[in-house]
């Protein structure tokens, strides 16, 4: 069998970090991106670790053309489809953007998997899709889903409609979303980690950059919400555990003789406040960070975790790293990116 997995932004945050994890497995990772919001220093990254050049088809995922007629070429045994963009604020403010590279970056991708042959599909959907659980923070696969109040949001609802509805047309497809929670941290090798390119939309580059003087201080959004602490509560996961979930994912659709689309959740299973993760980056890295609290934004989930039972059963995967590993990581990648400058 062929070991080519074709990952579509593969050169992006998590992307990157499951072609490190696929590369460990034995399989051979091919990145198709076009670098919209990712640089193309990760290769160098990559090689760092890996030990080796990881093939690159150069491109948007959009173009079916261009996937189909390098799945007509190559045996690929899966895909990992990642490309999209992916900041909540900014698809509220262009959400033409994100209707057009997410809705259709995934129909075009999808096409060209299930038309060239049935090659095993996973889709790098989000919690979003959850909105704010009524009456329950832990969320299990059975929740009731809630259309996404942000256009992101609603392309990730959308995007697992359009796989499941794919499915019905063709059940012998092999296809599996997954609803990742709040992946933080970075490689241990600090070779490759989170680009935010601009100002950051997610907690953990806020608190490197605060940390590193980018940013005069962090600002923590709502300090009266009824959780631990007053601050919103998440499931951040290390982005290396997802990263082998993708994996597990891949494999578990290998073996399938027949279809199916699972939606599985990748979390920890365990809630952390915005303050706590603060408290462990300034207690793991022995230093004291500059915030204040601002209002509450409109919109925000209070608090929600992942029930990851599903994801232990079906895939035997849980997490294993710890918020304490996530922000050591994520600070060494920092300090790297830095010290490049
Ligand atoms: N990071 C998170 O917090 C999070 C949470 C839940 C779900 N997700 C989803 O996971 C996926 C990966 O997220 P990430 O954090 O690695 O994002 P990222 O922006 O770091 O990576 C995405 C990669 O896709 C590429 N890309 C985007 N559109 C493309 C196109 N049309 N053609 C080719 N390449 C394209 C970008 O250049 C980038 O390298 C996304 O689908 C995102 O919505 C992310």
């Amino acid at each position: 069998m062929s070991k080519k997995v074709l990952v579509t932004g593969g050169a992006g945050y998590i992307g990157s970090h499951t072609i490190v994890e696929l590369s460990k497995a034995g399989y051979k990772p091919v990145i198709l991106d076009d670098f919209r919001n990712s640089d193309e220093s990760v290769l160098k990254g990559l090689r760092g670790i890996i030990g080796r050049d990881i093939e690159l088809l150069k491109g948007d995922v959009s173009n079916t053309a261009l996937i189909q007629s390098y799945l007509r070429k190559e045996a690929v045994c899966g895909i990992i489809h990642f490309a999209a963009n992916k900041a909540v604020g900014e698809s509220v403010e262009k959400p033409l953007l994100y209707y057009q590279n997410n809705v259709e970056g995934l129909v075009s991708i999808l096409k060209a998997a299930s038309e060239e042959q049935n090659i095993p599909f996973v889709f790098s959907s989000s919690c979003t899709v959850y909105g704010e659980p009524k009456g329950q923070k832990e969320v299990s696969e059975q929740t009731a889903k809630t259309i996404p109040t942000s256009p992101y949001g609603f392309t990730k609802w959308l995007g697992e409609q359009i796989i499941e509805d794919l499915f019905h047309s063709n059940n012998q497809l092999r296809l599996m979303s997954l609803r990742y929670f709040n992946p933080i941290g970075a490689h241990e090798s600090a070779l490759i980690g989170e680009l935010p390119i601009g100002k950051p939309n997610n907690l953990l580059p806020f608190i490197t950059q605060t940390a590193a003087g980018i940013h005069e201080k962090l600002k923590i959004f709502g300090a009266d919400y009824p959780t631990v602490d007053g601050t919103c509560v998440r499931d951040y996961i290390h982005v290396v555990d997802l990263a082998e979930a993708h994996v597990k994912a891949l494999e578990f659709l290998l073996k399938q003789q027949s279809g199916c689309h699972e939606v599985v959740n990748i979390g920890t299973g365990k809630g952390s406040s915005v303050l706590e993760v603060v408290h462990a980056f300034e207690k793991v890295n022995n230093m004291a960070l500059n915030y204040e609290f601002a209002p509450n934004r409109p919109g925000d989930v209070i608090e929600i975790y992942a029930n990851v039972d599903y994801a232990e059963a079906l895939l035997g995967w849980q997490a294993k790293r710890s918020i304490n590993d996530a922000v050591r990581d994520a600070w060494r990648w920092e300090q790297s990116i830095r010290a490049k400058e």
